[in-house]
């Protein structure tokens, strides 16, 4: 068929083989899914979502309708307004025990924004970028759209899916470019020891790989683990790129605000790539992220009580279910569950237990294929005790039928 200038449909639907590289992130999938059963008016144990149920503490909504109020709606600068720049590295700082300047943070449209243009900025066709799997869904195809190669390291369940130096070392070739840390991780909630993060990071800088820190759930630990940041190690930082997000600290997954923390020429690269694309993030959202990094952290504390305690629910209920295994995460807000023994005939793989399990007891979990780590589900306890409860019985029926 041709359109009114002779075009060919076909060729002006083929899209750019960059974009054809990638795929719908799978946790949107679900989500929707879910949202289709609930818009029928079907009560769904969602355990899907990847955001904190609580709602953006009082300070932070105030100062963005304070500066809405104030006409602060023109464009800022690409990187940021200089008060947010200083006081996320004031922040990150007095928090994380880091030592940024301005001119080493740019601030991007959520964490996810950030982690995109670092790795736009840095790898080129045919580099290899190190993701240790369990990983978080859209590291992979950041890379492929980037031209890159995602090189997958499994960790392991019985290792708590800690990243080690001695298995990275095992997969950086010439070839390797980057390696991306995520801790607290999300889904499986491992977290690296510090001691561990110091070896990985030695090794980064003797290879002349760069080290990216997923820094997303830094304030979600439980247990031994505390906040850490590799970025506070000394001499870290010129082979460290540090990401952080407002989205789940501080409750603002909408708002979309992240940054990066890194050497200048690479925030001088992200600012130019982002003067060509998103210009500044929303300027009244950088005002409710500066009262977010100069405001009370008590909110921050009361979230991490709360989800400490789910935390303990969930683990103590999925690990009475027979045949379902589950780590207690360090980190974050996910159990990261095997329910592998359940596989039969008709639900040969995650992919179908996820599956029956929405069709049938309407629990929505994301599969663990999404994550590179077949044999699994993500289950987010970023949800009220109430529905864990409900969802636990639930899936308790559901694999006792399935056994
Ligand atoms: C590990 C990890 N990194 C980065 C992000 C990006 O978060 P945002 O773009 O909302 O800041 C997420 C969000 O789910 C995440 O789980």
């Amino acid at each position: 068929m041709e359109t009114a200038t002779g075009v060919k449909v076909e060729e002006k639907f083929q899209l750019s083989d960059r974009v054809n590289r990638i795929s719908v992130s799978p946790t949107m999938v679900v989500l929707q899914a879910a949202d289709q059963l609930k818009s029928k008016g079907i009560d769904v144990a969602d355990f899907g979502a990847g955001e904190p149920d609580f709602p953006t503490p009082e300070h932070i909504k105030r100062a963005a309708i304070q500066a809405l109020d104030e006409n602060k709606t023109k464009y800022t600068p690409t990187p940021g307004i200089a008060a947010l720049r200083e006081a996320i590295c004031e922040w990150h700082a007095r928090e994380l025990g880091s030592s940024y300047q301005p001119s080493e943070c740019v601030v991007n449209v959520g964490g996810k924004h950030s982690i995109f243009n670092a790795i736009c900025c840095l790898i080129n066709p045919g580099d290899e970028v190190v993701i240790p799997a369990p990983y978080w869904v859209s590291y992979p195809d950041m890379v492929k759209y980037a031209g890159g190669k995602p090189v997958i390291l499994e960790t392991r369940a019985d290792d708590n899916f800690v990243l080690r130096a001695a298995d990275l070392e095992k997969v950086i070739t010439s070839r390797t470019r980057m390696v991306i840390a995520d801790s607290p991780s999300n889904p499986s909630g491992s977290v690296i020891p510090p001691d561990e993060y110091a070896k990985i990071l030695a090794l980064c800088q003797r290879k002349g790989v760069w080290l990216l820190a997923d820094e997303c759930y830094s304030h979600f630990t439980y247990g031994d683990a505390k906040p850490f940041s590799i970025s506070s190690v000394p001499n870290s930082k010129s082979t460290v790129i540090t990401v952080g997000s407002f989205s789940k600290t501080f409750a603002m997954t909408g708002w979309r605000l992240g940054y990066v923390l890194a050497p200048q020429p690479l925030v001088a690269a992200i600012t130019k790539l982002q003067s060509q694309s998103t210009s500044n993030p929303t300027s009244i959202v950088q005002y409710a992220g500066l009262a977010a990094m100069r405001g009370p952290m008590d909110g921050v504390a009361t979230m991490l009580a709360e989800y400490a305690r789910r935390r303990e629910r969930i683990v103590a209920g999925l690990r009475a279910i027979p045949g379902v295994t589950c780590t207690a995460p360090q980190g974050a807000f996910y159990v990261f569950p095997n329910i592998s023994a359940h596989y039969n005939a008709e639900m040969p793989n995650d992919m179908a237990v996820s599956k029956f399990l929405l069709e049938r007891e309407h629990v929505a979990v994301v599969p663990g294929e999404a994550f590179g780590a077949p044999g699994y589900v993500r289950i987010s306890y970023a949800t009220s005790m109430d529905r864990i409860e409900e969802g636990l019985r639930r899936i308790a029926r559901f694999f006792g039928q399935s056994a």
